[in-house]
């Protein structure tokens, strides 16, 4: 979900744990540090509810996502942090046999609801990832990559696990949104653990983050061997203005999201 950004609201004391997390991949046990899928479960009752309707998802950031993703019937994807299932239960119907991803068993649990024909693992984006070499034909991932702090290894992953001639679509939020948006960000130029409350849902719930500058968005992706195919800056849509008309105007005239493809080449030269 699309955060509504509040200033003041660095709150999260994690900043060096090398997973975000505490628990390994294929849904092994779990350590008591308080994290990033510890909001997302306070948020998935909400967010699950609210996943189709919410304007900045449902008429900004999804349409410019599902815009960049190819033709996927009878194609294997992941939808690495799947949250409630609301894209992967798009993918499914456009004919792909989708893998969901998330870190939060409650998120998970809503998917599951939703998305009965998909596989679901927990596990977490920050870690190695637990798929063979070559299982997708196609990640996708909505909103979940400025969760994770080390992006070398999230897109060393990524490209083993995809097919040679495979596509990467991810949306994130959009660094200078972020930059301008956060309270804690101190230099543009680093990866920085950062803060929001997100008090749309009910319950007002401390979401860490990372953001990061535009060039440690593409150096990764490119120096593991990706091709940046296509990049989009959403507007929002004329059904956005019709729901909430005086955010329109704002989310018309700021960035907000960025939205990417990348491609692994069919032949590289790349080690990953
Ligand atoms: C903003 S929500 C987006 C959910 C979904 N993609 C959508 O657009 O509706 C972010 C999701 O990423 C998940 N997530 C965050 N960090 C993650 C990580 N390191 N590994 C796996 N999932 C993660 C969260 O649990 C949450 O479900």
């Amino acid at each position: 979900m699309a955060p509504e950004r509040e200033r003041g609201t660095g709150t999260d004391s994690d900043s060096d744990s090398d997973s975000e997390y505490g628990f390994e991949p294929g849904c092994g046990s779990e350590s008591e540090r308080p994290n990033v899928h510890r909001a997302f479960d306070a948020l998935a009752d909400e967010y699950d509810r609210k996943g189709d309707e919410k304007p900045a998802n449902a008429h900004l950031e999804r349409p410019a996502t599902r815009s960049l993703v190819p033709d996927v019937d009878g194609a294997r994807v992941l939808d690495a942090g799947c949250g409630a299932g609301h894209l992967t239960r798009e993918l499914v119907d456009r004919g792909a046999a989708v893998v969901g991803l998330d870190a939060s068993a409650e998120m998970l649990a809503y998917a599951r609801e939703r998305v009965p024909e998909a596989v679901l693992c927990r596990a977490d984006l920050g870690r190695e990832l637990p798929f063979a070499e070559g299982s997708f034909d196609g990640v996708v991932s909505s909103l979940a990559f400025h969760y994770v702090r080390d992006w070398g290894r999230l897109f060393r992953n990524l490209r083993r696990i995809l097919e040679p001639g495979g596509w990467l679509v991810f949306s994130m939020q959009h660094p200078h949104a972020d930059f301008e948006e956060y309270d804690d960000t101190e230099n543009y130029h680093d990866v920085e653990r950062v803060s929001a409350v997100w008090d749309s849902f009910g319950t007002a719930v401390a979401v860490p983050a990372y953001r990061r500058p535009l060039s440690a968005v593409f150096s990764p992706a490119l120096e593991t061997g990706f091709r940046l195919e296509r990049l989009v800056e959403p507007t929002p849509t004329e059904a956005y203005r019709r729901k909430s008309p005086e955010r329109y105007e704002y989310e018309r005239t700021h960035p907000n999201f960025l939205c990417l493809r990348f491609s692994r080449p069919e032949s590289e030269s790349t080690d990953g």
